[in-house]
């Protein structure tokens, strides 16, 4: 017997991700099919409090699979970690008639999710979107692929001048303290080094990585930093490395928030709208406090719990991989 669900409410929070519109279309539409009137807050948790609620039908997701950002809005809302706040913001979804949440966000948001299903009975099912790709419970993240992709342009062209002028560039990627953007981007450029926050890699290693001499055909050099990392950020490591090679030309570049936009890739467009789907399927299951993920093509439900205190690991395997692949 499916649970009834008259009104879902949707929003999307923290980072936004590419990828993200392909889900809320899926929210949308699957909600509609089965009967369910649904509404978008603006501006993730901020929305919810502020009652910044607007009526969605099959049309207002037209287009917008292709579409990165997300149409909703996003914001981080520190104030959610308030009870009194959370409590205002349950109040005005059942004014609204609201009946049951999906947020659609990383590990910060389902940390609020979770408080609105334990501490309220409110009924709120999550999707992982994140470029990060770091929660636990799916093997990927709604906006990864998106990220990786953008990144591999970019760095490529990088390896272009790089070569020209024998240069060895320091390429800061994002992941917070994640590294598979890192890893990712590294073995997909042909990195001659990888930083990651997961491996501890020190300076002296790293500049024997970079001995271009030993490895005779080399002009230019890829050093791929991810944020997080023990050593610096790339602006910090390359000045360590120019210490100790003084002869090499160095330059850093951040790709920064260029790897979270643009319009979402194939993989992405195609886990978003699975992933939409599935929330509204749980929820009409009657399951609450859990977020959707595919795992090996499944989907499978993991309580936030789960999904913010346990993290994807990276495959250390792959790591070795891209040091082999780089002499
Ligand atoms: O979580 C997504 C992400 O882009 C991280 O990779 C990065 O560390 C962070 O968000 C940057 O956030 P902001 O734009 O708020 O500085």
């Amino acid at each position: 017997m499916e649970k009834s669900i008259k009104r879902v409410a949707v929003l999307t929070s923290g980072g936004d991700s590419p990828g993200m519109n392909a889900a809320i279309r899926a929210v949308v539409r699957s909600a509609i099919y089965k009967g369910i009137e649904v509404v978008g807050v603006r501006r993730g948790y901020s929305g919810l409090v502020n009652k910044l609620f607007m009526g969605m039908q099959s049309h207002s997701v037209s287009k917008t699979i292709s579409m990165g950002g997300t149409i909703l809005k996003s914001s981080r809302c520190p104030e959610f970690k308030e009870r009194e706040v959370r409590e205002q913001a349950v109040a005005n979804m059942k004014e609204a008639g609201i009946d049951a949440l999906v947020v659609i966000g990383g590990d910060g948001s389902f940390r609020g999710a979770n408080l609105l299903h334990e501490e309220f009975g409110f009924p709120v099912v999550g999707i992982p979107g994140t470029i990060d790709n770091d929660i636990y419970g799916t093997d990927f993240t709604i906006g990864f692929d998106t990220a990786i992709n953008t990144a591999v342009g970019a760095i490529d062209k990088i390896r272009d001048t790089a070569d020209s002028h024998n240069l060895v560039f320091f390429v800061e990627v994002m992941g917070r303290d994640a590294g598979f953007i890192g890893l990712y981007t590294a073995i997909a450029t042909g990195a001659e080094a990888t930083l990651i926050p997961e491996v501890h890699t020190n300076v002296d290693e790293l500049c024997s990585y970079l001995d271009l001499e030993r490895r005779k055909n080399k002009t230019s050099g890829i050093v791929i930093v991810a944020e997080g990392h023990a050593e610096g950020n790339a602006h910090e490591i390359a000045a360590l490395v120019k210490e100790k090679l003084p002869d090499y030309e160095t330059r850093v570049t951040t790709l920064g928030h260029i790897q979270r936009g643009g319009s979402p890739t194939c993989n992405d467009r195609v886990l978003a709208s699975i992933l939409g789907h599935e929330a509204i399927e749980a929820l009409l299951k009657g399951e609450s406090g859990i977020m959707v993920g595919q795992i090996n093509g499944k989907t499978v439900y993991t309580p936030f719990v789960e999904a913010c205190s346990k993290h994807n690991k990276i495959n250390n395997l792959w790591y070795e991989i891209a040091h082999i692949l780089a002499l």
